[in-house]
């Protein structure tokens, strides 16, 4: 039974929430979630809500999906963990290895490295970069190179890698090694340059910083497809084609970040699909269970993981595992999640529903207030500005995108801004008429903003 009431005492009693400023809720209501259906939510009060977001970028088969939770509930009756150290297994960790292989064929990959979660799958796709160097008699091939306003997670290895200043600051030092070129930021390019006459500078920056810190020190550059917490960043043509010739060039590992844009979300299974990128690691999580239970998986080519082959004792294999890799349970329901999301063809939905939400919200363009408008699937932008024309942004301490969430919220659309972003990740089976109500609802708040 659900309870109704006592939630907002225990919520500011108890409960200490990530990224959340707990001070400023502190005479708020939390908004409590108790059900969900589709892409909608309900609260404790019983408002429904459209959820913009999909959770965190991730609930693509929808929520309320009976044949993930027969799915996870079957494999919990039967065994509910394991260990996956030192020789033991589960059978549905090796079913859903086998077939995250199988899907990423065009990749290239052929290992599969469990976690449980984002974080901690990118935590493993840099310690096997460093590794896979040191083993082969390159100890000083150890740095790392991401973006500026990427995002690869909190733990520490992953949050060094992580290009958002507010996140990194409280703990620094973080780890040595780790260097940052420019994100591809068209709308507000961070040379100043046009997208049509730049020359891909920001991809030949990697170029730049691998000369300068000396490509036998750099292991890996590690790079989301398209960047999401950065903003909805979708990078310009021959971008991506520019990082794989750089990368090959110098010998650095490609580590393709799919943690949100894995599974259909962008209009293509993964990615570095819409680029025929042949990365040497692929990270995911998020979409890979829809959020029906934690899970993480770090995938990599055959050469990555035989220079770990040896014999017992010779420390060659990779010292690193966590409690609950290739949970049974996790694994399970992400098997049933992809046969909804193979079955239902949720890819080719994501393509057609984002075509129809980007022309929906290219209908907004018209307003002062509306800067850039983007998508790739089921993954969009909107980029609220103080002068379309000039492309000046409202100061930031006006918090623009945090009150027009909070507008939203009140007429029944849970959307995450980012500073004066707008995001997009729904569910890949919302409807258009959800879409309609959605971009409706935007245009009347965005009409009064001035
Ligand atoms: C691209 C990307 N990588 C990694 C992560 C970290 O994942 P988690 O929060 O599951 O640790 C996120 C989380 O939003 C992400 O967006």
């Amino acid at each position: 039974m659900i309870m109704m009431s006592g939630f907002r005492e225990d919520y500011h009693r108890y409960y200490w929430a990530p990224f959340t400023q707990m001070g400023d809720l502190a005479e708020e209501e939390p908004l409590v979630i108790v059900s969900g259906d589709g892409a909608t939510v309900q609260n404790d009060a019983g408002d429904t809500f459209i959820d913009a977001h999909g959770g965190l970028w991730l609930v693509n088969a929808g929520f309320g999906r009976r044949e993930i939770m027969d799915a996870a509930a079957e494999q919990m009756y039967r065994l509910s963990w394991f260990p996956s150290f030192e020789g033991m297994c589960n059978d549905a960790a090796l079913n859903l290895a086998r077939r995250l292989i199988d899907m990423t064929a065009a990749e290239g990959m052929s290992r599969v490295f469990f976690s449980s979660g984002g974080s901690e799958a990118n935590e493993a796709a840099l310690k096997m970069a460093r590794q896979y160097w040191r083993l082969q008699g390159y100890p000083g091939k150890y740095k790392i190179i991401s973006r500026s306003q990427a995002y690869h997670g909190v733990s520490m290895g992953a949050l060094s890698a992580t290009g958002i200043a507010a996140n990194r600051r409280q703990f620094e030092p973080l780890v040595p090694g780790f260097r940052h070129i420019s994100p591809p930021y068209c709308y507000r390019c961070p040379y100043g340059l046009d997208e049509n006459s730049c020359d891909l500078n920001c991809a030949k920056e990697l170029e730049r910083s691998i000369q300068f810190e000396g490509p036998d020190t750099v292991a890996a550059f590690i790079a989301e497809p398209v960047m999401g917490a950065g903003g909805v960043l979708i990078p310009p043509d021959g971008y991506w084609q520019e990082i794989q010739r750089i990368c090959r060039r110098y010998d650095v590992l490609l580590i393709a970040d799919e943690v949100i844009t894995g599974f259909g979300r962008t209009g293509e299974m993964f990615g570095v699909r819409h680029w025929a990128v042949e990365p040497d690691i692929m990270t995911f999580a998020k979409a890979l269970t829809s959020g029906y239970h934690p899970l993480g998986a770090t995938l990599a080519r055959e050469e990555i993981f035989s220079v770990t082959l040896g014999e017992h004792g010779d420390n060659r294999e990779f010292q690193h595992g966590t409690t609950f890799a290739g949970h049974p349970v996790a694994c399970a329901a992400a098997d049933a999640n992809l046969n909804i999301i193979e079955g239902e063809e949720l890819v080719q939905q994501a393509r057609d529903k984002g075509n129809y939400l980007l022309e929906k919200l290219g209908e907004l363009q018209d307003l002062p207030v509306v800067g850039d408008v983007n998508g790739l699937g089921l993954m969009a932008r909107l980029e609220i500005v103080r002068d379309a024309d000039t492309r000046e942004a409202f100061p930031d301490d006006e918090q623009v995108g945090l009150q027009v969430s909070r507008e939203l919220l009140r007429r029944g659309i849970i959307l995450r801004p980012i500073g004066d972003i707008l995001t997009f990740s729904p569910p890949l089976v919302i409807d258009h008429s959800q879409i309609d109500d959605m971009v409706r609802i935007i245009g009347d708040i965005l009409q009064d903003l001035r």
